[in-house]
């Protein structure tokens, strides 16, 4: 196997921005399967670096810190923070978390952009760029809004239309402003540096089409492929901005590198705050470098930054990128402005100490191929048919029967049957199993393999029967409780990648200490005479109640987003005080209310108006059932010519208003009048 070729790992995970918390699609995209692997490795005693850290630079960063009165450095400080504390939480075990506002960032990528410039790696080039006159400043693409000249939505950026989704130059954009100050910007002379990515067409073609296009993921593949075949250009590496890693060089005031040049780096300056060793983790032919990462990220993960180690001379390439394709939540793209995500903080608040169940369901439904649906529906199902009802269940079957029969004491293995045999051999072939999945990136078959090793244990005792066997034979029940032990064992060795919070509970349970994976497979983990401790579930039902909450959260969500969208009808034509007094509207109470036969919006209504009692037929039964409305005070426009509706007359109209949704809610008196009061 090639594996051979590789005496250590160096595993990297995409840098997050921050500027906002972290969500359920992080994790599931880049930093479960990540840590699935990471653990694996470690536990095969293989040398292997975990490598995380905040994207801190960028202008999202900047934008985010004007509109709050901050600095980007107290937003980063804040959410840099809140990031890590979330991947602690969730077991994520970096050996470096970092960051790239670190001064050993700023050194590194420095360093690194000077070795490209000194070897005439970039080339240099003059073009115009909006400039702020007011504030001084050249204006990213993104602090320009104007009309899309496509689709004339108003409020288009200079990078892109949120509205017709089209990618746009600043330069485009049909009256251009400043979102800085709101003035019209000029167009002015600015200079950059430029990597030429068509140097380097040839040499890449050569590394990815000959040397990867097997071992890559399908869809990484394509899309570098199809990048690659509409030609490669050169791309700027400084912007003109304050915020980021200032440019290095006399005369580049005001110049930082571009964030996608430097937030890379900080995978290597991150090792170098790590270990004085960090080199033979980066530079040494024999580590094996792998990119975890979301598949907006690819282009900059499997051609920009590969370049720009290939122009520095010294580094290793990726030998993997294994990009995730999206998670999606109940149907719609997760957003961080739109509120619609599942974030990790609140999760644990709900969900407290179910880090492993968000774990395993990410894992299971993982995107790896293509993008799939996170549903509370099928978190409660995974949870309840699969965590519960097969792992948990078996190891609560095998540890109540062992302190049932045998006291807790692991009892001996006697004699075999042909099934216990088989039964033994099976147990030994999951390693390999579950570690070529491991090694191949594909972690939801890996799980599945390890769930299959809790569903032999669960047909063993189903088919063996020891708490029927105990009433004749003992020393039968000895050997099949000894096996139900051994599949115990081997699942905490098996299953700690995946579930390690609950695995360290259940060798806390069982009195194991923590094997590597070589042991896997044995049959000898728990011997005979070993004594087990007292067991608790490892796992809990989760009930509908506990769902509805989060189900009826993002209907929540969904409807403040719809009202905030909700754009409110242009004003009428005017009129005047005497045409609107014309108007009779008064106070009245509904004494009855009937659904009209053969309809399913009409209500007929008995209302006390105050001058009579009357019968106004409206159409609001799609909204509201006739008992909760009776006794209800309404608002009625009483003159309102009679007419007949369904063959019944109705002598009035109640007032409502409709909600962003459609939806009717009575205008109604705030607190009871005497019905009959005139509203004017
Ligand atoms: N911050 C980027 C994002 O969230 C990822 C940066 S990955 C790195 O999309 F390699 F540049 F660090
Ligand atoms: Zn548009």
């Amino acid at each position: 196997m090639s594996e051979n070729k590789f005496k250590r790992y160096t595993v990297t995970t995409a840098l997050p921005y921050a500027n906002g918390p972290v969500h359920i699609g992080h994790l599931a995209g880049v930093y479960v399967p990540a840590d699935i692997y990471v653990r694996y490795l470690r536990s095969q005693g293989r040398d292997v670096i975990f490598i995380g850290g905040s994207d801190e630079h960028g202008v999202p960063i900047t934008i985010k810190a004007r509109k709050e009165g901050v600095t980007p450095q107290d937003v980063v400080d804040k959410y840099h923070k809140i990031i890590k504390e979330s991947f602690e939480e969730f077991g994520i075990s970096f050996d470096i978390y970092s960051r790239t506002s670190n001064k050993i960032h700023h050194e590194t990528a420095s360093e690194f952009f000077l070795k490209l410039y000194h070897d005439g790696k970039f080339i240099e080039q003059t073009s115009q760029q909006f400039f702020d006159s007011q504030e001084n400043m050249f204006l990213a693409d993104r602090y320009i809004t104007g009309t899309c000249p496509h689709c004339k939505y108003e409020k288009a950026y200079g990078d892109q239309c949120e509205q017709c989704g089209t990618s746009l130059n600043a330069t485009e954009l049909i009256n251009p402003k400043s979102a800085v100050s709101g003035n019209i910007p000029i167009l002015k002379e600015t200079k950059h540096w430029f990597l030429p990515l068509e140097n380097y067409e040839s040499w890449i073609k050569e590394w990815i089409i000959d040397g990867h296009k097997n071992n890559w993921r399908p869809n990484v593949y394509g899309q570098v492929k199809s990048w690659i075949d509409s030609g490669l250009q050169a791309r700027a590496v400084t912007r003109d901005l304050s915020w980021g890693v200032k440019v290095p060089l006399e005369n580049a005031e005001g110049k930082v590198l571009y964030v996608w040049f430097d937030a890379p780096i900080g995978y290597i300056s991150a090792t170098k705050e790590l270990t004085p060793n960090w080199e033979k983790y980066w530079k040494s032919n024999d580590t094996k470098l792998v990119h975890f990462i979301g598949k907006d990220n690819i282009v900059f993960h499997c051609i920009i930054f590969p370049a720009m180690l290939k122009a520095e001379g010294s580094y290793i390439l990726p030998e993997n990128v294994p990009a995730n394709e999206f998670l999606n939540l109940e149907g719609d793209k997760i957003s961080t402005s739109r509120n619609w995500a599942v974030w990790l903080h609140e999760y644990l608040i709900d969900f407290p100490n179910k880090q492993d169940v968000l774990r395993y369901v990410l894992t299971a439904n993982a995107p790896e191929t293509k993008d799939n649906d996170f549903t509370w529906k099928d978190f409660q199902q995974r949870n309840n048919s699969e965590l519960v009802a097969i792992l948990g269940n078996f190891v609560n079957r095998t540890l109540v029967l062992t302190d049932k029969y045998f006291d807790n004491v692991v009892p001996q293995r006697n004699s075999l049957s042909d099934f216990d045999k088989e039964v033994l051999e099976s147990i030994n072939n999951f390693p390999e199993k579950i570690a070529n999945q491991i090694e191949n990136y594909h972690f939801r078959e890996a799980l599945k393999e390890f769930m299959n090793l809790a569903r032999l244990g669960n047909k063993y005792l189903a088919d063996t029967e020891p708490w029927k066997v105990i009433k004749t034979d003992e020393k039968r029940v000895q050997t099949i409780m000894n096996i139900s032990l051994q599949i115990v064992g081997n699942l905490t060795v098996l299953g700690d990648c995946f579930l390690p919070f609950t695995m360290q509970k259940l060798r806390e349970m069982i009195g194991l200490e923590q094997l590597s994976w070589k042991n896997g497979g044995s049959v000898d983990l728990l011997k005979s005479g070993h004594k087990i401790n007292p067991s608790s579930l490892l796992f809990e039902q989760i009930d509908d109640e506990e769902i509805g909450k989060q189900v009826q959260r993002l209907l929540d969500t969904k409807k403040i987003n719809e009202m905030e969208n909700h754009k409110a009808a242009p004003e009428k034509e005017s009129i005047s005080y005497e045409e609107f007094a014309k108007m009779d509207i008064r106070t009245g109470t509904i004494l009855e209310a009937e659904k009209v036969a053969k309809t399913t919006k009409l209500l007929r209504l008995k209302i006390d108006t105050g001058i009579d009692q009357r019968t106004v037929v409206s159409g609001i039964a799609e909204y509201f059932s006739p008992e909760e409305i009776i006794g209800k005070q309404v608002s009625i426009l009483v003159n309102l010519a009679p007419r007949k509706l369904r063959g019944i007359e109705s002598q009035g109209m109640i007032l409502m208003a409709q909600d962003a949704d459609g939806k009717l809610v009575f205008v109604s008196p705030q607190i009871n009048t005497s019905n009959g009061s005139e509203i004017k």
